[in-house]
């Protein structure tokens, strides 16, 4: 028999003709990449301040690409799960869901690009309904110039002389990723917004929502009278204005909810 809390959230999701997924690195944690502020996150082993602000790659850019290239390589040997497979599937089904995530990851990409995921019929092009909020570690952006592209390649952070270089320009490339202090991509904060105002269901998986503004899609699709639906296996800063609270790990609980949705 169905929790009937997994019931509840069924019947809001598929009452809903337009719904914001908001996910963080807790969809991602069961492919083996780490969160940020769990037990083992990374917030708990590195600083930020030396590894994730402009500050830190002025001060030694060979430091910071060095760790982002051992990201790279750890979500590179990741596998999507069960929750970004539901999710992608669902999104293909369902013309009014639009994804936002946080995560710099591409597992929800790959996800979409299953070949169990893709002979699920489009409902309509997932075009502008797939947002990343937070940049992706597997593009590059020029320090110096408007050169910004995919950038899968192995990163030689062996010396300061080896890391990577604009291909226009020669000055230095970084990751194309937010950093602490910065700006989201003003693009898609503007579509992640507009779709939290329009949504009439939210469904908020693996964030512990304490970071702004990305964590404010939530309190937007509240506000426009959406239901707020919270997966996670611990506690959010979301469990109070939670119309359901999900408890339990994304890739065993997102595909029960999606399923038939
Ligand atoms: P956090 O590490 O803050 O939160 C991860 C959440 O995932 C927590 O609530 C965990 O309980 C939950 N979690 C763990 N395992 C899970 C599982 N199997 N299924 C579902 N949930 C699980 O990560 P975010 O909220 O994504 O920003 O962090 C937000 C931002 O803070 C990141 O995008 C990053 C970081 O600093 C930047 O780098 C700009």
């Amino acid at each position: 028999m169905l929790r009937p809390d997994l019931t509840r959230a069924r019947e809001l999701l598929a009452a809903a003709a337009r719904v914001v997924v908001l996910t963080g690195a807790g969809v991602s944690a069961e492919s083996g990449v780490p969160t940020f502020r769990g037990a083992g996150g990374l917030w708990k082993q590195f600083r930020p301040e030396d590894l994730a602000t402009p500050e830190a790659f002025a001060r030694d850019p060979r430091l910071v690409w060095e760790w982002y290239g051992w990201r790279r390589a750890l979500v590179a040997q990741c596998r999507p799960n069960p929750a970004h497979l539901a999710i992608a599937r669902w999104m293909r089904a369902q013309a009014g869901v639009t994804l936002v995530t946080q995560n710099v990851d591409d597992l929800h990409e790959r996800a979409a690009e299953d070949p169990a995921v893709v002979s699920t019929p489009l409902a309509a092009p997932l075009e502008g309904r797939f947002l990343k909020l937070h940049g992706s570690l597997f593009r590059s952006k020029c320090t110096r110039c408007t050169h910004v592209a995919e950038h899968r390649e192995r990163v030689d952070a062996s010396s300061a002389d080896t890391l990577p270089r604009c291909p226009s320009c020669g000055a230095l490339l970084r990751p194309d990723v937010v950093w602490f202090g910065e700006m989201l991509p003003p693009g898609a904060t503007r579509a992640a917004f507009a779709a939290a105002g329009r949504a009439q269901a939210c469904l908020v998986v693996g964030t512990k929502g304490a970071v702004y503004p990305a964590a404010g899609v939530a309190h937007e699709a509240q506000a426009a009278g959406a239901a707020v639906i919270v997966v996670d296996p611990g506690e959010t800063d979301y469990d109070a204005m939670a119309d359901v609270r999900l408890v339990g790990a994304a890739g065993e609980v997102v595909p029960a909810i999606l399923e038939g949705c």
